[in-house]
Formats: structure tokens, C-alpha cells, sequence
């Protein structure tokens, strides 16, 4: 844990400034905007800050992504996205942000998360595309990574939330 750094849930009070760090994370607004359009769609399930005396340096997303499985559906994960502040990044928020969650979520009873991202970092905490490789998407490629903590179906038709098609 890096010292100073407190990761908790995020509170409607800090969505501005996750709208600022999300956009200078990524050099555009596309991805702060997925964020709102998630939230306003009731999609998101969980949302993360990462902060250091009191100044917001990190935010990680959750949003409900459904499996079709005939005749029936599973409620899956969709990672999307994961921003650190620019100059704090590639020292250990990403991560903090990352082990947070997937305890937090495991305990909620999640079982199943997508990713769609650089393999070699989220590789890093046990994403595969190989999990991934059996189910119809439309983003199916070597950058479509799942992660599975308990019980979760290894194919099926993946419909992320509608606020990704705006991406
Ligand atoms: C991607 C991002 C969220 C990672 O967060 P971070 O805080 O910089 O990452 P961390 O410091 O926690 O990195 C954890 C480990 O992954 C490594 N790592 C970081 N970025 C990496 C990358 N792109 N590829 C491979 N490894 C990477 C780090 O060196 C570190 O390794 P270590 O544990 O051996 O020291 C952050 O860099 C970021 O906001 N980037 C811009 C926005 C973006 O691209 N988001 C992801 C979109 S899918």
C-alpha cells in the first residue's frame, strides 16, 4: 500500500474532479464522458477514488455487462475505464484501485469481469484473453480479457452497456 493513499467508494461530490483526472488521463473528454453516461444509464455498480491528502489521483469503473447464455442471462462485469493522474502514474494507484475493487467486488458476489485494454498490464492481475476467447462481442479480439473469480459461464453473447457504442 503506498503511504498516504486512501482508495474508498466514490461519492456524487467528487464527480467533477473524476470528470477532469479521467480526461487528463486519457489527452480527451470520450472516456469521462462514458463515466457520466454509465452513471446516468443506472449501469455503474462500482466506482472507486484513489486519494492522497485529500487530492483525487485515481478512479476506477464497474458497469453491469450482460451474458446472454440461452435461455438464460448472467450479470458480468465491464472494467471501463481506469484513470491515474498523470503524475502519479506507474506508481502503485492502478494497482491499490485494482486489488481494492476485486476484493470488494468478490465479496459482493461478482463473479465474472471484461476488460478491454493493454494485455500487458492487466495481465498483470489475472485478466486472459484466453477466459475471454469463447464469447461473441463486438470488441472480441486479443484485447478483450476476462477475469473470473467463482463460477461463470465460458462462452456466451456479451452485450456491454449502451454507453460504450458512444466511445
Ligand atoms: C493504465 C493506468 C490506469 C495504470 O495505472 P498506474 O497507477 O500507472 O499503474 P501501476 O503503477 O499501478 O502499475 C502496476 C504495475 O503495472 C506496470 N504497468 C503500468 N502501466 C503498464 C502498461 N501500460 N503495460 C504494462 N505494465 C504496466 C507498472 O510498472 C507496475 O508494475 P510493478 O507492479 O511491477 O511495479 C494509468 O497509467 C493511466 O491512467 N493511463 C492513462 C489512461 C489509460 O490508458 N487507462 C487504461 C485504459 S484501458
Amino acid at each position: 500500500m503506498i503511504r498516504g493513499l486512501v482508495i474508498r467508494e466514490a461519492e456524487s461530490k467528487d464527480h467533477l474532479a473524476i470528470a477532469k483526472l479521467v480526461e487528463a488521463a486519457f489527452g480527451r473528454p470520450a472516456e469521462a464522458r462514458l463515466v457520466e453516461k454509465l452513471r446516468e444509464d443506472g449501469d455503474m455498480v462500482l466506482e472507486l477514488v484513489a486519494t492522497n491528502a485529500g487530492e483525487l489521483v485515481g478512479h476506477i469503473a464497474f458497469s453491469r455487462l450482460d451474458i446472454a447464455v440461452e435461455p438464460d442471462h448472467f450479470d458480468a462485469l465491464a472494467l471501463a475505464p481506469m484513470a491515474v493522474a498523470p503524475d502519479r502514474q506507474g506508481s502503485g494507484v492502478g494497482k491499490s484501485l485494482l486489488e481494492n475493487a476485486h476484493h470488494m467486488l468478490e465479496e459482493r458476489g461478482e463473479r465474472l469481469c471484461v476488460v478491454l485494454g493493454d494485455p500487458a498490464y492487466y495481465g498483470r492481475f489475472g485478466y486472459t484473453h484466453d477466459r475471454a476467447s469463447k464469447f461473441e462481442s463486438d470488441y472480441q479480439g486479443p484485447a478483450l480479457q476476462a477475469l473470473a473469480w467463482g463460477e461463470a459461464p465460458q462462452k456466451g453473447r456479451l452485450t456491454h452497456p449502451g454507453a460504450f457504442s458512444e466511445l
